[in-house]
């Protein structure tokens, strides 16, 4: 877990502990063992501290949390090492990054090659650094980008760590073999320790620092408890000594650490790294290169793929119907680019190189030699069909054809095709350029190759994935539609839309279903409910309201007016009389007697049923597992990270709880509440989601 070796005088300290040495009680015990070592040993006189294999060190093991914590502490190992008599240089290759970056900071000397990079990302586990981080890095760096490196959770470069001086030398060559020469130099030149506790804290400017970071963190991380604890923290450093504010930190983290949104926020980092392991395609499945790329259709989600993949590098070949069409899309994706740049998002320099990986053709003999091909064309069945015709004429054999179909039947789609194990759905989310998730859609013949190829590029482009099947909806519209169902029935029954709205954002969600309509269009819906009746019609209940607002020319944001009424240029949704007439008068014709309805009536009314939808998605094995459902909801509707996504709330507040909501629901609404199978078994047997395994 831990070696020492002698190099001369400088020993070097190396954890091994695969696949990012992360520091598990072994691990710390070897640490403490080693530099107990390396400290008496007279022979010694520096000691240079590195990581094997990946990575400098990924930090405290996650796994470790919530279990009752073990001696040697990480704390007390870095306080050790930092109270070293000999110079301890860290060399860091790969990240450093959590306890991995405290790590280095107890180091009195930090060098990296070009690959290192640094961070503090335990915001993102809803934690706060609980190593000395808060109170080493504003002294090492300065308060302001400490405070960004902890509230962010972002990590940073080789450079630019440099520029910081967190790092003292940026090397080319073997990290250990340069630390052990720089410890040799250290030596030559008569230098000792250099402790980050004994360096100045720069008060100047704090106020307005800490001020502006709390504005941040109130409208970035709503209901989040870390970012006000991590702000604390480092503010305490201005005023408390190093060790009292290290005991500060030891407290908020061990009550950040057993708080439900940790536990949620460290059930998604497993989830997301699970839903890349899928039965039946084993992690050594072979991957086909994708080196160039080329997209379908330059609209609304063409655009956001085709930066996506360009964003990760890939050369990317946009094709619309007719040059006009095609050269507006390109126009827009240059004014998306352009827009980053001057929010200061995105350097121009690297615009240019991105840009210069897309380019346009009306010509499908221009794409034939590409290695994956992502459908974007409007939502027919017919034009889609046609399309994958045309793509099994022109590509080569063995390119992935995928679709970004978000309702339609992907094996009827690759039916269309003589190469149907080629044919596999990629569902981007709107913006596509900025959301995270890849809905990737297997059908029946789909190759276990094609899949590991789309999980992986998945991965490489910064998107997270999770695997589903063939079904109306796949996971996320499904599910979303049984909750946008009864949202719209609790209309009828005596809620208004600011009601529903504000429900649903103060449980956490970005915005209630009637500001999403309105912002999404309410066109679009709509002519996929008339497609609907026409084709599948059905004795269901239904709503009419949604229909009638289209219908009065209300087609949301876009068009002024929807479910709320906006103002020129203004995105504030207004609540509007017309529309509570609207709905009033639609709740007298089917004869509802309209009732106070509570805001946690809302809430159950409408999270339940969705849940319930997804334990239903669960059994017929659309989605792998519960966590796959969580990594959906969250990176593409904005389900709240604090919570951990659907099913992970309803395994927390118990799926007995639901499922008894459920009953009632059912009781009072009759068949489209019933409970599912599954919630009922995990009711009466008092399992979880998590327990699930389909
Ligand atoms: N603890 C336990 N397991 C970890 C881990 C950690 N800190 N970091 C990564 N892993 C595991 C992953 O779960 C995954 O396991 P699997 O193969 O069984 O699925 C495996 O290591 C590889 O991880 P990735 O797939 O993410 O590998 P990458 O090479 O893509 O990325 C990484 C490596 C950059 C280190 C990435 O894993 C990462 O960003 N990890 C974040 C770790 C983190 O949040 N560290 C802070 C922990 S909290 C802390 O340190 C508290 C301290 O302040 C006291
Ligand atoms: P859009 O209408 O904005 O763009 C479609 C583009 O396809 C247009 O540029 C059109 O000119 C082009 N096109 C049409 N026929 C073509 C053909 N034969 N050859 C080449 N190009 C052709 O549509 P949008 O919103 O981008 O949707 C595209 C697909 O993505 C649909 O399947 C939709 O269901 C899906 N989707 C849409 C989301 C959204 O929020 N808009 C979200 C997720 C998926």
């Amino acid at each position: 877990m831990v070696e020492l070796e002698l190099h001369g005088a400088v020993a070097v300290v190396a954890l091994d502990n695969p696949p990012v040495n992360a520091l598990s009680v072994a691990v710390r015990q070897g640490l403490a063992d080693a530099l107990g070592k390396a400290a008496s040993d007279d022979t010694v006189k520096a000691i240079v501290l590195v990581g094997q294999g990946r990575c400098f060190c990924g930090g405290a093991d996650i796994r470790e949390f919530g279990k009752p914590r073990k001696a040697p502490f990480l704390s007390d190992v870095i306080n050790t090492i930092e109270a070293c008599e000999k110079p301890v240089v860290a060399a860091i290759h790969g990240t450093a990054i959590g306890g991995g970056c405290e790590l280095a900071l107890g180091c009195h000397y930090r060098i990296g090659d070009t690959s290192a990079r640094f961070g503090q990302p335990e915001i993102k586990l809803g934690l706060l650094p609980g190593a000395g981080g808060s109170q080493r890095l504003p002294r090492l760096i300065g308060i302001g980008p400490a405070l960004e490196i902890i509230l962010s959770g972002d990590y940073l470069g080789a450079q630019e760590g440099k520029a910081l001086g967190f790092f003292d030398a940026i090397v080319e060559g073997d990290p250990t073999q340069e630390a052990v020469r720089f410890a040799e130099g250290l030596l030559a030149a008569g230098k000792g320790p250099r402790p980050s506790r004994h360096m100045k804290i720069e008060k100047a400017g704090a106020e307005k620092i800490f001020a502006a970071a709390r504005a941040k963190a109130a409208k970035r991380a709503r209901g989040l408890i870390a970012p006000e604890r991590c702000i604390a923290v480092v503010e305490s450093a201005l005023t408390l000594s190093v060790d009292e504010g290290l005991a500060l930190e030891r407290k908020y983290f061990d009550e950040l650490v057993v708080s439900d949104q940790s536990k949620a926020q460290r059930h998604l980092f497993f989830a997301e790294r699970q839903a890349r392991k899928i039965p039946g395609v084993p992690a050594d499945t072979p991957t086909r290169p994708v080196r160039k790329a080329a997209v379908i259709g330059c609209g609304t989600m063409g655009r956001g793929i085709a930066m996506s993949l360009a964003n990760g590098g890939i050369p990317v070949t946009v094709l619309d119907r007719d040059r006009e069409t095609l050269d507006a899309g390109l126009s827009a994706i240059r004014d998306t680019y352009a827009g980053s740049v001057s929010r200061g998002s995105l350097s121009q320099a690297d615009m240019n190189s991105r840009l210069a990986r897309i380019d346009g053709t009306a010509d499908y003999a221009d794409i034939g030699d590409t290695d994956l091909v992502i459908e974007a064309v409007f939502e027919d069945m017919a034009l889609k069909k046609q399309v994958f015709a045309t793509l099994d004429e022109v590509c080569k054999p063995g390119a992935i054809l995928a679709t970004n179909t978000s309702t339609l039947d992907v094996d009827e789609i690759a039916a269309a095709t003589a190469r149907p194990g080629d044919v596999i759905g990629t569902h981007f989310f709107s913006p596509a350029n900025v959301m995270k998730l890849m809905e990737n859609v297997r059908g029946k013949k789909t190759a276990p190759e094609v899949i590991a190829t789309v999980m992986k590029l998945t991965k490489d482009i910064g998107k997270v994935g999770a695997l589903v099947g063939v079904c109306d909806g796949f996971v996320g519209n499904r599910m979303l539609y049984a909750y946008t169902r009864q949202a719209n029935f609790l209309l009828e029954e005596g809620a208004l839309p600011h009601e529903v709205d504000k429900a649903i954002y103060d449980f956490g969600l970005p915005m209630g279903p009637f500001a999403m309509g309105d912002l999404a269009g309410l066109d679009v819906g709509y002519a996929v409910r008339q497609h609907r009746r026409k084709t599948s019609p059905s004795n269901e209940r239904y709503s009419p309201i949604a229909d009638r607002i289209v219908e009065m020319g209300r087609h949301g944001q876009k068009t002024g007016a929807g479910w709320y009424r906006y103002e020129d240029g203004s995105r504030k949704a207004i609540p509007d009389p017309a529309i509570e007439k609207l709905i009033a008068g639609v709740s007298g014709e089917l004869g509802i007697p309209r009732r106070k309805i509570s805001s946690q009536e809302i809430l159950e009314r409408c999270l339940y049923p969705l849940i319930n939808e997804g334990a239903k998605i669960l059994t017929e094995g659309i989605a792998i597992r519960a966590s796959d459902i969580d990594v959906i909801w969250v990176h593409g509707y904005g389900f709240p990270r604090g919570r951990g996504g659907p099913m992970f709330h309803a395994d927390l507040i118990g799926p007995d709880r639901v499922y008894k909501a459920m009953c009632e629901f059912h009781e009072q609404h009759g068949d489209m509440l019933r409970p599912a199978p599954l919630l009922e078994d995990l009711a009466k047997s008092g399992k979880k989601f998590a327990d699930y395994a389909s």
